[in-house]
């Protein structure tokens, strides 16, 4: 645990340290980033350095004020202008044409920005406070758990930032969700907090595009992935992780433990029995419950020392659908 670090709710002294280039941990609504001067490329270095995180894997910026985006990006379409009316200030990103004041460091050269304007009191104060936009990927080591408390943003990454501001456990739980645009559809390039029925419902049935997971994620030439940050192996636990539908066949592992949305209470029993210990994600079986808790829930198995961590998946729909992308790629 590298819990020397300074954490509070001080957001002049956050601001102080983004102005000097420094590394902060912010709250957002969906989980913790690790945030700096978005147009200070030394400061962005030290995102990618702290994090161990390959510099094809571009960050999202993060702004307080609609107007922010029309600093950072080329024309926005009007289907964009319509999601970002109704998603914003909320866990949705958009990817746009950039205009040249983002460094290609935060963008790994391409020629698209990822923006988002988070739902938090705490992060909106310091980017208004700062001046900045703030460029941030989730606050933790790259492919790991992603942090939902200023605490797991410690223990993986205390010594490598200045401040942790303390906006409590994220209400949401899961990242946002990335959108692009091609003529007038929507591009799904990642499932998140907000469900593509509430994508659909404002632009139409059919009007997004969600990109085949099998189609190879990396280009023949290269290995550059044709989507950036979606690799396959992710937000892994230490722990190997196994997805099973059938919770009680047994494996030939001893220390096994549970992860789950929801146990009837004849199977709460059994799995009493049968794991080492167990995470309901929600005892009610609601999917918006269960994403507030999921990452916490995996780092509270990975800290158990367990030989192997059984999931179930979730049902393939709202939510569901983003939590079972988190989770294919932790059992990666
Ligand atoms: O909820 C969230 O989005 C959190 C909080 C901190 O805002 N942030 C987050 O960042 O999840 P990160 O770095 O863990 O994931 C960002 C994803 C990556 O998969 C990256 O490849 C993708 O956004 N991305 C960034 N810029 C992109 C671009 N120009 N085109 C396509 N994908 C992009
Ligand atoms: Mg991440």
């Amino acid at each position: 645990m590298k819990r020397s670090v300074e954490i509070g709710v001080d957001v002049s002294c956050a601001a102080s340290k983004i102005a000097r280039g420094q590394l902060v941990a912010i709250p957002t609504e969906t989980v913790y980033g690790l945030a700096a001067d978005a147009l200070n490329p030394l400061a962005v270095a030290k995102i990618f350095e702290a994090k161990q995180r390959p510099k094809f894997d571009p960050l999202i910026v993060h702004i307080a004020s609609r107007e922010s985006l029309d600093w950072l990006t080329e024309d926005v379409p009007a289907i964009i202008q319509k999601m970002v009316d109704r998603f914003w200030p909320g866990p949705l990103t958009v990817v746009l044409p950039r205009k040249s004041c983002v460094p290609d460091l935060v963008t790994s050269g391409l020629g698209t920005v990822a923006v988002r304007m988070p739902d938090h009191p705490l992060a909106r104060r310091l980017i208004e406070q700062s001046g900045k936009p703030l460029a941030a990927p989730s606050a933790n080591l790259f492919g790991r758990t992603s942090p939902t408390t200023a605490l797991h943003v410690a223990d993986q990454l205390g010594e490598q930032v200045a401040y942790i501001l303390d906006g409590g456990p994220c209400q949401v739980g899961i990242e946002s969700t990335i959108v692009a645009v091609n003529e007038d559809r929507l591009i799904l390039l990642r499932p998140g907090g907000i469900t593509l029925e509430q994508i659909e419902e404002l632009t139409g049935t059919g009007s997004v595009v969600i990109p085949d997971s099998k189609q190879a994620s990396r280009d023949s030439s290269g290995g550059l992935p044709l989507v950036p940050g979606q690799l396959k192996e992710h937000y892994a636990p230490l722990t190997p992780l196994m997805i099973c539908e059938d919770i009680f066949r047994s494996t030939a592992r001893t220390r096994v433990g549970l992860l789950t949305l929801q146990l009837s209470e004849a199977d709460r029993k059994r799995a009493s029995e049968m794991f080492e210990s167990f995470e309901e994600l929600s005892a009610t079986g609601n999917l918006a419950e269960a994403a507030a808790n999921f990452f916490a829930a995996i780092r509270k198995l990975d800290g158990q020392n367990l030989d192997l961590i059984i999931a179930t998946p979730f049902p393939q729909q709202g939510l569901g659908r983003a939590l079972n992308d988190r989770l294919n790629r932790a059992a990666h």
